[in-house]
């Protein structure tokens, strides 16, 4: 028996079902960089999964990728999504028997040079417990999905050797129990592995703090690894600040000498200086200096060196505002994951940019790095580009979290997960504030690691929802910020309003991103920019967790399918996968696309919302003397900005010019005059202002569009009188209009396909019981009168029956539709009140007068101007992964649907109203659950609604408000259909 118990200690330990082991022989976190210089050991390595941790090592091998996933390579251990259920039924600390286990081997030709130099092992992240060999002999073990550990290989390795490496990483652990946050469960290596060597003397830790004042402090923390063998006395550091020397003003070798024990604490050194016309960090000028901190030996030799880019910032809570450099700034946020729909959680530099570069783009100026430590290449590029970050510690214990967070076996790992990212991540200008986590209850392991935060550093706020939870003003708990997730809009303003707000109010998750969502957006900021103690918040989330699958197999692509998509959808074949697609028997669907962008970062509709409400400059009013501008930022002025004017004429007309902006400081306004003349005559006017990048940025190349704030000069004129001119009108003997461009007359219609927010937030189920889906039409008469016919007709569901009257008047060129419906009380809340046609085939171009060019909604139409539009009808359609309610325009004053030789349709609105054009009935939506399984009809179905519900976002947060729901009674609306 005795020979069939593991020998391997790190297996006979079992530390994949012991929370109290975080670590064993891992080096401590530090903020020392060492990204360059090393030796990368990415690429491919010996590869095989074991069915347990102590299953024994076979001898054949397969390859793996590092860093990457298995679950996304050709393993048969595939990717599940679950949100909040634990992939397995075993209660904390426990984990099930069959626990895959990814053996990684490789070989480490150990540079001769390195001889008599400090060796060590990098391994960037590895999910969820990594056990570390060299040459078969156990060297460390770390925890945490996304913190780098680091071994020292000093001893173990020869330089001028080779030895074998082997990381051994379990997937399921103790920890999976508080990594339980809402993607997709894989296993892996999924960041950098990196072999580096040091001087024996070394940086172990520095700390940069850089105020606004100018005032510079870097502590330097300084071992030596040849313990007392080789005491290097007289040492000291030295730094520069992009080139200049800094002085410095300590005396540090605070060298213990007395006790002979092993030590490598040399000391501590401090370089302490004040920069004079200090340039500030903030995002909107992320200005960063380079500085360089130098170990020298007491030769004056370099012994090490450490790189860091510092920003001079300061953040602080006064009353209940948070301040950046003494400003009040708003959070224009998103909660972002690491992800990419190929490799799952590996993240490369280009992607990570491009990812910032998009949120930059679209008026984001903070990121959430929901819900663990990011790559630590993004806190560079948010330092770089600009945004305020709050970095968010590796824990949720979501489905087992009120057994967790008081559980004392847990203590060490909170302590270490939150302490082990700020001392990563301390030196990062981008970052305010700390979270101790997500959705993981709130007990004493939360105080444990708030209380070294604060300890060790005291400049930055904490924030916490779960503990904020417990009284968003109440001084006892571990949240300096009162943040909670998918308040309700009205509870914030009241509690800002209540005299009782103690705390700057962040949702840190609010405005759900899933499906067709994000109503609303514009009324939370509105309040939000004019109710003091409100600043912002963060939406959930950035991406749509698709990942590129093959219909074929069901497998993953996996890394190799870069250009296997566009434009947000999956080329032909394949598709973007969700929870189930897996064949997983545990998920929760379409619930991980929640995301503003889809999987491949195409900017979804809500984004232009976004944009539009965040938008650096806004036109305040129109005067005599010109058009009145707001510069709308905290720290620019408009210098990096110009514009063009354009105004749009309800006649077709849309003048143009140049638009120079005023010289305006933040909060400043100024009238300028426009380029051209108000026409007297034209009809409705609407002004847009087109500001774009007038010098190349980081983030964006000059001509960018930044917004398009609009402003109504003039309203629409009065509607014609209705006059009855040529031939009756035909209609068939149920009624429906004949029309010789329409393969299906003007019908009444109360349904969507169900958004997300429709469906998770419960009201497309009550549709549903009414009977919406399937009203059943009766004609009850069909009068012809002179030129007019009058049909009506009843739609009945199962709670009720809705009056439903339609006039056909010829008028010159067409038919003129006056269309009434009465809702009865039953129907108190419908998706639409409207008309649905369809066209034949070959109409395929979309021109009108309304809002867009973008999707819009009545709840989410700021970001889409009015103006003179023109889409190809494919690409009206909005491709979310569920296919769902999509592609509608608000504000549609008239359209035309045309064929190339310009023959088609034409209609005009009596008002502006929600429209939609697409190849796509309602039910062909509702058939299928992936965008890939639609098959496009050759016409057009054509909403034409006086109605429209708002989207809200109700699959996670409040519903839309009262004001954008359909309510019953009498809906009338009119519209003129004409032959091009
Ligand atoms: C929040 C949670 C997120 C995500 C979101 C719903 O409660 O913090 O991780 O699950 O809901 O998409
Ligand atoms: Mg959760």
């Amino acid at each position: 028996m005795t020979d069939e118990l593991p020998t391997d200690p790190l297996i006979a330990l079992r530390p994949w079902e012991a929370p109290e082991v975080t670590s064993w022989g891992r080096l401590p976190m530090n903020a020392v960089d060492r990204r360059t210089g090393g030796l990368p050991l990415d690429g491919d390595w010996r590869f095989q999964l074991l069915s347990a941790p102590d299953a024994p090592v076979g001898g054949s091998w397969s390859t793996a990728y590092v860093p990457g996933a298995w679950t996304v390579q050709d393993t048969d251990d595939l990717p599940q999504y679950t949100n909040v259920t634990m992939p397995f039924r075993e209660f904390p600390p426990k984990v099930p028997a069959v626990n895959p286990t990814g053996v990684y081997e490789r070989e480490l030709d150990v540079p001769a040079e390195w001889a008599g130099r400090r060796v060590v092992l990098q391994v960037g992240a590895a999910e969820s417990v990594l056990l570390v060999h060299v040459d078969g002999r156990p060297v460390g073990i770390s925890k945490d999905s996304h913190l780098a550990a680091e071994f020292d290989l000093t001893g173990v390795i020869r330089p001028g050797g080779r030895s074998v490496l082997r990381l051994t990483v379990v997937k399921w652990s103790d920890a999976t129990h508080i990594e339980d946050q809402d993607h997709w469960w894989h296993g892996g290596i999924t960041r950098s592995v990196l072999l580096y060597a040091t001087d024996p003397l070394y940086l172990a830790d520095v700390t940069v703090r850089a105020r606004r004042d100018g005032e510079l402090r870097v502590d330097c923390l300084v071992r030596n690894a040849a313990g007392d063998r080789a005491l290097p006395g007289g040492w000291y550091v030295t730094g520069d600040l992009d080139g200049e020397p800094l002085a410095q003003d300590a005396e540090f070798d605070r060298l213990n000498t007395e006790d002979d024990r092993v030590s490598d604490f040399l000391g501590e050194a401090r370089i302490h200086a004040v920069v004079p016309e200090v340039r500030t960090w903030n995002a909107e000028e992320p200005e960063l200096y380079g500085l360089t901190v130098r170990l020298h030996r007491a030769d004056g030799t370099v012994a090490d060196t450490s790189h860091h880019r510092v920003g001079f910032r300061d953040v602080e809570i006064v009353g209940r505002d948070l301040l950046v450099n003494g400003e009040r700034v708003f959070i224009r946020g998103v909660n972002r994951h690491d992800f990419h729909p190929l490799t799952g959680r590996t993240v490369s530099y280009d992607d990570m940019r491009a990812d910032l570069v998009v949120l930059k783009r679209f008026g984001f100026n903070a990121i959430r790095t929901s819900h663990y430590p990011n790559d630590p290449t993004l806190y560079d590029l948010a330092d770089e580009l600009g945004f305020y970050v709050v970095d968010e510690a590796d824990i949720e214990s979501h489905d087992h979290a009120h057994e967790i967070a008081d559980d004392p076996r847990y203590l060490n790992s909170f302590v270490d997960r939150v302490s082990r990212m700020v001392l990563r991540d301390k030196n990062h200008p981008s970052i305010i504030i700390w979270s101790l986590g997500n959705e993981s209850d709130y007990g004493a392991n939360h105080d444990a690691a708030a209380g070294w935060v604060r300890r060790h550093d005291p400049t930055r706020p904490i924030q916490y929802e779960g503990a904020a939870k417990l009284g968003w003003a109440d001084p006892d708990v571990a949240s300096d910020i009162a943040c909670p997730m998918y308040a309700a809009l009205e509870d914030c303003v009241a509690h800002a309003l209540s005299g009782e707000q103690t705390k700057p109010l962040i949702q840190c998750e609010y405005s759900h991103a899933m499906g067709n969502s994000n109503g609303t957006l514009a009324d939370h900021w509105a309040a939000i920019e004019s109710t003091p103690g409100l600043q912002g918040g963060f939406i959930w989330e950035f991406w749509d967790h698709g990942i590129l699958q093959r219909v074929s197999d069901g497998r993953p692509v996996g890394r190799t399918g870069a250009g296997l998509y566009d434009n947000g959808v999956a080329a032909p074949g394949h598709r973007w996968a969700y929870g189930g697609d897996f064949g997983e028997a545990l998920h929760d669907g379409a619930f991980v696309a929640d995301g503003i962008v889809f999987p491949d970062r195409t900017p979804k509709p809500a984004m232009y919302e976004h944009r539009e409400i965040a938008a650096p400059v806004r036109i305040r009013c129109f005067r005599h003397e010109g058009v009145v501008l707001a510069n709308h930022q905290h720290f620019r002025g408009l210098d990096w900005l110009t514009g063009t004017w354009e105004l749009a004429l309800a006649d077709g007309r849309t003048l143009t010019g140049p638009a120079k902006l005023p010289d305006l400081r933040p909060g400043e306004t100024a009238a300028v005059p426009l380029p051209f003349a108000v026409p007297a005559d034209g009809g409705e006017a609407w002004l847009t202002l087109r500001v774009t990048v007038a010098e190349d940025q980081a983030w964006a190349p000059a001509g960018t569009e930044v917004c398009a704030p609009q402003l109504r000069l003039r309203a629409a004129d009065a509607p014609r009188e209705r006059v009855a001119v040529g031939p009756a009108v035909e209609v068939d003997g149920e009624g429906l209009l004949l029309h010789p461009l329409l393969t299906a007359g003007p019908t009444l219609s109360l349904w969507r396909a169900p958004t997300d927010n429709d469906e998770l937030g419960g009201i497309a189920p009550r549709w549903r019981a009414w009977g919406l889906d399937r009203l059943v039409r009766k004609v009850v008469s069909v009068r012809r009168e002179g030129g007019l016919v009058t049909v009506l007709a009843e739609y009945a569901g199962t709670v009720g029956v809705v009056r439903h009257r339609q006039e056909f008047t010829p008028v010159e060129g067409g038919v003129r539709v006056d269309e009434s419906a009465e809702l009865p009380q039953e129907f108190h809340d419908v998706a639409r009140v409207g008309s649905v046609f369809e066209t034949v085939g070959g109409l395929d171009l979309l021109e009108w007068f309304g809002q867009g060019p973008w999707e819009s909604y009545p709840d989410r139409a700021a970001g889409a101007p009015v103006g003179h539009h023109s889409l190809p009808v494919d690409e009206l359609f909005t491709p979310y992964l569920r296919p769902q309610e999509s592609g509608g325009r608000h504000g549609v004053r008239r359209f035309t649907l045309s064929a190339p030789d310009a023959t088609g349709l034409a209609v005009e609105l009596d008002e502006p109203r929600q429209v939609s054009v697409t190849r796509y009935r309602a039910e062909d939506l509702t058939a299928v659950t992936h965008h890939d399984e639609l098959v496009p009809r050759a016409g057009c179905v054509v909403h034409l609604d006086a109605a429209h519900r708002g989207l809200g976002t109700a699959s996670c947060g409040p519903d839309t408000f009262p004001s954008y729901l359909v309510a019953p009674g009498i809906h009338r609306w009119s519209w003129t259909l004409r032959v091009l």
